[in-house]
């Protein structure tokens, strides 16, 4: 455990969009679990209000809420030693939201990625979108967060959380602390199969609990170029090298670093190996998900407490942003 001092706030949040994927597992709930083991305070929870700016099929949505909490067990989220809620249950946060729009500049929204580049395309966007960045400041804020573990992709999110923090702070004193993005170079961002970002919604995914035939599939299908086994290879321009080295060690990489550049080495080894190493690292996790199907209301009780650990921080930082801004608290 660390002294008192060294302890941080850490929050993040994952959309119940689809399935979760080694780009969540690489580039944030692997960071959620050191920051459990380091002994901070942490907030991890499921982002349902967000995933319904992507997802509107009620049904689907109540499904992915309830596997999604499932894989967060499964991953190695101990429920005993951090915060695991789901985003809606503290309904709070959308009114801190409220606050926190009231100060929010519209160019620092129009800039952001995902409203932009629909807009871009020519297509038309909800408010959800393009308020989106401004709940994600919400969540963040409603803890106090010191760090925030996540991918790259969302490094712009965090910016405007802090940009909106200082916002705040200057028209009614300091208040917020301003949240640091916590994001490891070396898995800042992991490829999909076809090379692009991993996501769910690129339909280039390789699935943690997906069924194994399913993975077996996903991986063999990850894209490389037309070298012959015996031609040398440049491992820094190969998506199955990127995916490779999440599962091992600088030694060991090292060593696959060599023979893709001294040739001999054929991309149908190469994925026997991902896919090898995949189900060793994953496996436990596997059976673990399968065994919490069967446990919904264990799954239940955990969002349960993890709320009421959060709302004990949650509530008293609403009351007082209320109260900052000049709304009474009857
Ligand atoms: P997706 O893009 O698949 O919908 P989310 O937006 O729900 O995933 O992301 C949840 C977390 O996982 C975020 O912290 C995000 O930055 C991280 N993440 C998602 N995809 C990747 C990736 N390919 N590489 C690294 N981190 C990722
Ligand atoms: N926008 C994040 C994503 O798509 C999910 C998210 C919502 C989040 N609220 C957050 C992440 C707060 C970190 C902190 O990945």
């Amino acid at each position: 455990m660390k002294r008192s001092s060294d302890k941080k706030t850490i929050v993040s949040g994952i959309q119940p969009s689809g399935n979760l994927h080694l780009g969540n597992y690489f580039g944030a709930v692997q960071q959620y679990k050191q920051f459990i083991e380091q002994g901070h305070d942490c907030y991890y929870f499921l982002a349902n209000y967000h995933a319904l700016t992507s997802l509107r099929d009620r049904n689907r949505m109540l499904e992915l809420t309830r596997s999604t909490a499932a894989d967060f067990v499964a991953l190695g989220l101990d429920p005993g030693r951090c915060s695991i809620y789901l985003q809606s249950d503290l309904p709070e946060v959308c009114e801190l939201q409220w606050l926190l729009t009231t100060v929010t500049p519209m160019g620092l929204l129009e800039r952001c990625h995902a409203y932009k580049d629909k807009v871009q395309q020519g297509l038309s966007a909800d408010h959800g979108l393009f308020a989106y960045p401004v709940l994600q400041a919400a969540d963040i804020l409603i803890v106090r967060a010191d760090s925030v573990p996540v991918g790259q992709d969302q490094r712009q999110h965090i910016e405007v959380t802090r940009d909106i923090a200082e916002y705040f702070n200057t028209s009614y004193g300091e208040f917020f602390t301003l949240p640091e993005p916590f994001i490891p170079e070396s898995v800042a961002t992991v490829p999909g199969r076809d090379g692009r970002k991993m996501s769910k919604s690129y339909g280039n995914a390789i699935e943690i609990f997906a069924p194994e035939k399913q993975v077996r599939q996903q991986i063999y299908s990850i894209v490389t170029d037309s070298a012959s086994v015996e031609d040398p290879k440049d491992p820094d321009n190969s998506i199955l090298y990127c995916i490779l080295k999440l599962f091992c060690d600088s030694g060991t990489l090292a060593g696959w670093a060599d023979r893709f550049r001294s040739g001999g080495l054929g991309y149908g080894e190469l994925k026997k190996e991902i896919f090898s190493r995949f189900l060793d690292t994953f496996g436990p996790m596997r059976r673990r998900r399968q065994e919490l199907e069967k446990e919904p209301e264990y799954l239940d009780a955990i969002l349960r407490d993890g709320v009421a650990k959060v709302r004990e921080i949650a509530l008293p930082l609403v009351k007082a942003a209320r109260d900052a801004v000049g709304i009474p608290n009857h």
